[in-house]
């Protein structure tokens, strides 16, 4: 069984998001999606309109996803793979390059982002036009 992990805050959730976690989840068995929590959030001056426990929910209820674990820090990642016995890392091509370091414990993958599509777009968007 391949086991597949990738990372992200996954905030009103949309079909870029979706996109990303189809193409992963087909690259093994089960995807283990590991969710900033707004703790960690507040580190990345990032601010959620869905909570954690909200934004959890959300992906639990996706078909592609199998388990959602909290992302607390930057530096969690190599004992997740481990712990969670990660084969595959696969993350948006955003981040291309950034996470190479874990190529010593797994495959790691970039996938395309899907163009014209983000959480910060849709909140900026409803924010002008409500
Ligand atoms: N992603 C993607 N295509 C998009 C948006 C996101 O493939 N159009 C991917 C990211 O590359 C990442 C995952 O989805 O692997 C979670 O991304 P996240 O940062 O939560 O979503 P964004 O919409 O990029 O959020 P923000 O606008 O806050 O940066």
């Amino acid at each position: 069984m391949k086991r597949v992990l990738t990372y992200g805050t996954f905030d009103v959730l949309h079909y870029g998001h979706i996109n990303l976690l189809k193409r992963a989840k087909a690259l093994g068995d089960y995807l283990i999606v590991a969710l900033s929590s707004d703790e960690f959030n507040k580190i990345k001056n990032k601010k959620s309109y869905y909570t954690y426990e909200q934004r959890k929910k959300i992906l639990e209820a996706c078909r592609y996803v199998d388990l959602v674990i909290p992302e607390d820090n930057w530096e969690q990642k190599i004992l997740d793979v481990q712990t969670y016995k990660a084969d595959i890392f696969v993350m948006g091509d955003d981040w291309e390059g950034k996470f190479d370091f874990l190529k010593e414990y797994c495959e790691v993958i970039y996938l395309p982002r899907t163009p014209d599509v983000s959480s910060t777009q849709t909140k900026d968007y409803l924010n002008k036009t409500i």
